[in-house]
């Protein structure tokens, strides 16, 4: 028996292989990492990590010992090169090579560089790798003035910590408003003041047209609008692209991230894929979506494990993801795109509130300020099955927490 082959040990990796042992898979269990770390979670690198709160240990998945505990075969610093789905095996870049029953592709997303004139100067980053935050905050310390492209999680949670380290900060984000693919107009507008109150130069509607260089280093961006801002670091967070480079060659679907179905199969029966590089059916509307979050990579974990001991089960939960900013926790719990009425409730002055949305006349999603129980309760309340919830019931759920 060949056994199962992971590759990607990222969240959805390690967890797929956690989830193999939980349900008494006990075929070997192979685990690829390219990078020469122990598995680390990402949510830090933008936040306590970078700012020096927590350190390496804080960052570790599992502890050094787990793998071999578990009897799995992890292989740092392994990068896959080709799968070979005739013969069954894959191969890494130093020429090994792995036989599989069933191959797991965990190959996660990667940073989407800037592609104006002066990208390659020194001084321009990315955030995605424990490596990439470490350059960052390295930089930071000799650095005073950041510019940040790109208002969503992974740019307004760095502005937030380089703010808290105390460097100038500005950031440009091309649309008129902040994380638009995952909140509402309101809470981006909520937002917005807050980085505006902790003094953050806030410019939307703005982009970057080109980094000007002094020496082969940063020393400044021109926006599309036109002006002209001095500044040590450019930090890209632009969005992610699926890693589908394995799968495409090895002739396997793709369509925005490795096509797969409800039980996280690609169209070759015996190869599954999760996590950030796979897309899958919207259990909870029409079409096809990818998920960037842990919550979606643990979940689908379960799913592919079930899959590969041979239990039919189909991914259906509830998508919730959060950012942490400044001392605000936002949390988010379902999809709020095309929504037609929004209720809010709580206590916005405070930064204590949470925004409801509906499509036609059902709860869909919400989103929450500092109000961890609301986002708790949408969770149970939004779950596969649940009966709807129209604007009225609103104060009757979610009564208890009202202010
Ligand atoms: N100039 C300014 N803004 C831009 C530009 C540009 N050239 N290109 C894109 N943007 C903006 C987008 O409008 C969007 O608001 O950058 C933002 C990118 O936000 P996301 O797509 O959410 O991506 P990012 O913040 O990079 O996060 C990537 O990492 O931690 C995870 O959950 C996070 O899945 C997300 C991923």
């Amino acid at each position: 028996m060949s056994g199962t082959v992971i590759i990607g040990a990222g969240q959805a990796g390690v967890q797929t292989a956690v989830e193999l042992r939980a349900a008494g898979y006990s075929g070997p269990v192979t685990l690829l990492g390219a990078e020469q770390a122990l598995p680390y979670h990402r949510p830090p690198l933008s936040k306590a990590y970078l700012t020096g709160e927590k350190g390496t240990d804080a960052l570790l998945m599992r502890g050094p010992s787990f793998y071999s505990e578990q009897a799995i075969a992890l292989h740092q610093g392994a990068e896959v090169t080709a799968i070979d789905h005739a013969a069954k095996s894959v191969t890494t870049a130093a020429g090994q090579r792995f036989g599989y029953d069933h191959l797991v592709l965990a190959t996660g997303a990667s940073a989407r560089p800037l592609g104006c004139p002066g990208a390659d100067l020194d001084g321009v980053m990315v955030l995605r790798s424990r490596a990439d935050s470490e350059a960052l905050k390295l930089r930071l310390e000799a650095a005073g003035r950041l510019v940040v492209v790109g208002g969503g999680f992974i740019g307004l949670e760095v502005a937030a910590s380089a703010r808290k380290l105390g460097k100038q900060v500005t950031v440009l984000e091309m649309q008129d408003r902040l994380m638009a693919r995952a909140v509402g107009s309101d809470v981006s507008a909520f937002f917005a003041g807050v980085h505006r109150d902790h003094g953050v130069d806030l410019r939307l509607g703005d982009g970057i047209a080109a980094i000007a260089g002094r020496n082969g280093a940063v020393s400044g961006v021109h926006t599309t609008r036109g002006a002209e801002l001095a500044c040590d670091i450019v930090l890209a967070g632009i969005g992610v692209s699926p890693r589908t480079q394995l799968a495409e060659a090895a002739g396997l679907g793709i369509a925005n991230g490795i096509v797969v179905d409800a039980a996280q199969r690609t169209s070759d029966p015996h190869i599954f894929a999760l996590g950030d590089c796979a897309s899958f059916p919207n259990p909870h509307g029409s079409g096809m979506i990818r998920l960037e979050s842990v919550q979606n990579a643990v979940d689908q974990a379960r799913i592919v494990a079930a899959g590969i001991i041979g239990d039919a089960a189909r991914y259906q939960a509830v998508p919730w993801f959060w950012s942490d900013q400044y001392d605000l926790k936002l949390q988010m719990v379902g999809l709020s795109h095309g929504h037609d009425h929004v209720e809010a409730r709580g206590n916005r002055a405070e930064s204590r509130f949470s925004v409801f949305y509906f499509r036609a006349g059902r709860l869909v999603a919400i989103d929450s300020i500092n109000r961890p129980a609301d986002h708790m309760r949408g969770r149970k309340l939004l779950a596969a099955g649940a009966a709807p919830i129209t604007p009225s019931d609103i104060d009757t759920h979610f009564a208890a927490r009202r202010e």
